[in-house]
C-alpha cells in the first residue's frame, strides 16, 4: 500500500467531521445504514492515519528502541555491506557455510554522522563497547562452528566501525541461553538492554515484527533440512529425497521456535505428508529420540541448531537426502524501533 498524502488524510478527516456534525444536527435521520457507512469511514481513516504515521504494529511484547538504536542498526548495516564481499569474509563464509551464496541480496545503508549520535549508538561510541548477544547453542570457541564464524565476522565489522568513527570499539559478548525458544530469549536480551545487538540471526517476517534486522545481510543460502533417526529404526535406510513419504504419519523433533519450522511444515504439506513436528529443547532432542517420544529429529544441514549433537550421538544416523526449503538470509539485529517511528 502506498503512503497516503497529507492532503488525502486531512480531507478524509474533514469529511468525517462533517458527517458527524450532520448526524448530530439531525439525530432523528440517523439510520442504520448511515451508521455503518460512518464506521467504515472511521476504520479507513484510522488505517490511513496509522499508515501515514508509519506505525508498524509489532508482536507483543516488544520495546521501542530510540533513535540511537536506529543509528546503531544503520552503522552495523553499513559496516556489514563494506566487509561482506572482502576475501577475508568470503573465505570464512565458505568454510562455515559451504552452501552459502557469494551473491548477497542488495541493500542500502550509510553511516550516521558521529555528531548526531544519540541513545544506544552514542553510548557505544562513548564507551567503545558494543554489547553483543550470541547463542549458547553454538560454542564460539569451537573452530568451524557457526558461533566462531559470527565472532570472526564481528572482528571484521568492529574495526570497520572503529575506523569510520575514530573510536576503538570492542565487542563484549553475552551468551544467551536460547534452548527453550530460539528467538524469544534473544529478543528479551535486547528488550532488557543486556545486549545492544545480536549477531547474527535468520530473518523471518514474524521476527521482524518485534526486532529490527539490519538491511544488509551477511549470509544467504538455500536451506536444506536433514533427518536423523536411531540406528536400529526401521527408517534408517530411507533416502528422504527419493522417498519422503516414508516420513508420513511420523513425528519429528525440532528445536523450539526455530526459523525453519514454518517452511518445513509447508514443504511436507506440499508433498502431501502428515508429519507431526514436536518442539523440544535442543539439548533434549537426542534423549527424546532415544526415549521414543519422536520417530526422528531434524535440523538444517548447514550446522543447524542441534546438528553437532545429532552428529556426535553414536547410536543416531542421518538419513540420506534432504528436504529443500526456502532461502535463509541472516543479518544483525537491534532493538525494535520500527521504521522512522519518531520524526
Ligand atoms: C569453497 O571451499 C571449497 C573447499 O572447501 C573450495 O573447493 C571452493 O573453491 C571454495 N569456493 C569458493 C567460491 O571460494
Ligand atoms: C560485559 O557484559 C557483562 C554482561 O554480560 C557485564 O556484566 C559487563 O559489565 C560488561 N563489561 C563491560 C566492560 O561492559
Amino acid at each position: 500500500m502506498s503512503r497516503p498524502s497529507v492532503p488525502s488524510v486531512f480531507s478524509l478527516l474533514g469529511g468525517l467531521l462533517l458527517s458527524l456534525w450532520l448526524a448530530a444536527a439531525a439525530p432523528e435521520e440517523l439510520g442504520e445504514k448511515q451508521l455503518e457507512v460512518s464506521k467504515a469511514d472511521l476504520e479507513e481513516l484510522l488505517d490511513d492515519l496509522l499508515e501515514f504515521l508509519r506505525i508498524k504494529e509489532p508482536a507483543n511484547p516488544y520495546v521501542t528502541g530510540d533513535d540511537g538504536d536506529v543509528q546503531l542498526n544503520a552503522a552495523l548495516s553499513t559496516a556489514i555491506k563494506n566487509v561482506r564481499e572482502s576475501d577475508e569474509h568470503l573465505s570464512v563464509l565458505n568454510a562455515t557455510f559451504p552452501l552459502a551464496s557469494f551473491d548477497f541480496p542488495d541493500c542500502e545503508a550509510s553511516y550516521p554522522a558521529k555528531e548526531d549520535a544519540e541513545g544506544t549508538f552514542e553510548k557505544v561510541l562513548d564507551e567503545g563497547i558494543l554489547e553483543i548477544g550470541l547463542s549458547i547453542i553454538s560454542d564460539p570457541t569451537e573452530p568451524g562452528s557457526v558461533g566462531a564464524y559470527y565472532v570472526a565476522v564481528n572482528e571484521l565489522i568492529l574495526p570497520e566501525l572503529s575506523r569510520e568513527y575514530g573510536v576503538d570499539i570492542k565487542a563484549n559478548y553475552t551468551i544467551i541461553d536460547n534452548t527453550e525458544d530460539f528467538f524469544l530469549q534473544f529478543r528479551e536480551a535486547l528488550n532488557d538492554e543486556t545486549v545492544d545487538a545480536i549477531t547474527f540471526f535468520s530473518v523471518t517476517e514474524e521476527r521482524s515484527q518485534s526486532v529490527d534486522y539490519t538491511s544488509c545481510a551477511i549470509v544467504n543460502f538455500v536451506n536444506e533440512v536433514g533427518v536423523w533417526v536411531e540406528e536400529d529404526s526401521e527408517l534408517a535406510t530411507v533416502d528422504v529425497t527419493e522417498d519422503p513419504s516414508s516420513l508420513d504419519g511420523k513425528s519429528v523433533g525440532v528445536c523450539p521456535g526455530c526459523f525453519f519450522i514454518d517452511d518445513f511444515v509447508a514443504v511436507t504439506q506440499e508433498l502431501g505428508l502428515e508429519v507431526t513436528l514436536v518442539e523440544i529443547p535442543i539439548t533434549e532432542l537426542v534423549d527424546e529420540l532415544r526415549a521414543g517420544t519422536v520417530d526422528a529429529v531434524a535440523t538444517i544441514l548447514t550446522n543447524g541448531p542441534g546438528f553437532s549433537l545429532f552428529e556426535a550421538a553414536d547410536d543416531v544416523v542421518k538419513l540420506e537426502g534432504s528436504f529443500v526449503l526456502g532461502d535463509d538470509t541472516r543479518a544483525a539485529v537491534t532493538r525494535f524501533a520500527g521504521p522512522d517511528r519518531r520524526r
